[in-house]
């Protein structure tokens, strides 16, 4: 077990590069099984989340190997296997991803069912119900999702946009004999770069980024090389880092479109950001602005950005109200930054932040990922040391943290805890 620890209060300044992105990324490689033989990804991030579902693929007979440092080969059998097990996938929610290609590969295909995680239930029951809309027989047994047949084209309507069933459905539709048309997808960017590389693949999917995506199945995929987009994510909270610190921060290989819904509310807060050709700056202020936060699918605001967003408004000169509506256990961060002398009362679904002049360190624990990066931004800014737990966490989905803040100037270390 790793312990983060952070030395608060120096402005972050320099020039950062973003990593390849964490949910496209995971969704191609499991895309990848849709094929025989090669294919090559670029920009892959090397975190935990990315090494469990390539041991997943292992698993599952493929030839997995790092061309370079980011750019990773798949060699996937003619008979790839059909069933994920349980103590790898226990260890990755996204390894559901697999249903849906194994399925169109094979004729059938097993996930565990996810259980619930830090953040909320998570059910998978809108991926099931659009397999089953493409003639899949599914049935739940020992704690197992079991599908089966051949995917033929149907309509598929979404109850909510869900960004794992519609990436699940769209590849389970690729193979499908006949015309898929799915609406109310969901829209985000890692829709549209799985949608592209699919494509890349000979797929013929068309509409990813809008509310309804149509697929004509074609009879066999092929390896393709292919690059993975930025990480929004990370670049946001690259972003939230200079902003938090007051520092003067350039964040490199970003794609401004992606980051628009963050970049609105960081104007909001009061830092300055200038956007450049595939890079943007950020200069914060000594002055945070309150600011209100609701989470919502692409483009709102996204929920993976939200407990950074806490971090940073718990410093600011008044009153934020934040609304969790994507996840249903994702504001649990508020008890852990008030170790820090936050001041933020949870409601239900909603946090109210009330800014201090100061932050403190403290011993704190990461709930979740997303929760770990923002204790990292609150460790910033605090005065005195914070010792974050539970750090394999936040390796699930940042490439090289600290790396990248040391190079800022960040005073941070990582020790090992029996
Ligand atoms: C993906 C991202 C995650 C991000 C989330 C929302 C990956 C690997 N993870 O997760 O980082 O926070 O999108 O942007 O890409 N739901 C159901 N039934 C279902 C599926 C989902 O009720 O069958 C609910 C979930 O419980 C949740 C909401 O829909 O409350 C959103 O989930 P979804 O969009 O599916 O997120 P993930 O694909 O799990």
């Amino acid at each position: 077990m790793d312990k983060l620890l952070i030395a608060g209060g120096q402005k972050l300044q320099g020039r950062v590069k973003v990593s390849g992105a964490k949910n496209a990324a995971l969704a191609l490689i499991a895309a990848a099984v849709l094929a025989e033989g090669e294919t090559v990804l670029e920009n892959v991030p090397r975190i935990a989340d990315v090494e469990v579902l390539l041991h997943i693929l292992d698993d599952l007979g493929a030839k997995v190997s790092w061309l370079e440092e980011n750019t990773l080969a798949l060699n996937i059998p003619a008979a790839v296997g059909i069933a994920t097990p349980y103590n790898l996938a226990k260890r990755l929610r996204a390894s559901n991803l697999l249903l849906g290609p194994l399925l169109s590969r094979r004729g059938e295909a097993q996930v565990p069912l996810p259980g619930g995680c830090n953040i909320g239930t998570r059910p998978m029951d809108l991926h099931l119900k659009g397999l089953q809309a493409l003639g899949a027989a599914i049935e739940l047994e020992h704690g197992y999702v079991k599908a089966s047949g051949s995917p033929q084209g149907n309509r598929v309507y979404l109850d909510f946009p869900s960004v794992g069933a519609t990436e699940n459905i769209m590849m389970a539709a690729t193979r499908a004999q006949g015309i898929t048309v799915i609406e109310n997808v969901a829209k985000e960017p890692e829709i549209v770069d799985l949608a592209n590389f699919l494509n890349a693949m000979g797929a013929k999917v068309r509409g990813a980024g809008t509310d309804l995506i149509k697929i004509e199945g074609v009879p066999e995929l092929h390896g393709t090389r292919y690059s993975v987009i930025p990480d929004r994510i990370e670049a946001g909270t690259m972003m939230l880092a200079a902003a938090i610190t007051g520092g003067n921060v350039v964040i490199q290989n970003v794609i401004n479109r992606h980051l628009q819904p963050i970049i609105a509310k960081l104007q909001e807060t009061g830092a300055q950001v200038i956007e450049g050709e595939g890079e943007l700056q950020v200069i914060g202020t000594a002055e945070i602005k309150p600011t209100d936060i609701k989470t919502l699918p692409y483009p709102g605001f996204p929920t993976d950005m939200q407990s950074q967003m806490m971090a940073l408004l718990s410093l600011s000169q008044g009153t934020s109200v934040i609304v969790e509506t994507v996840f249903e256990n994702r504001l649990q961060l508020g008890e852990e930054l008030k170790r820090m002398g936050a001041n933020i009362k949870v409601e239900g679904q909603t946090a109210v932040v009330i800014g201090v002049e100061k932050l403190y360190g403290a011993e704190v624990k990461a709930c979740d990922l997303r929760s770990g990066a923002a204790l990292v931004l609150a460790g910033l800014a605090a005065e005195g040391e914070t010792s974050i737990n539970q750090v394999h966490l936040i390796d699930r989905g940042y490439e090289k943290l600290e790396e990248k803040l040391r190079s800022l100037g960040a005073d941070m270390r990582r020790i090992s805890v029996d």
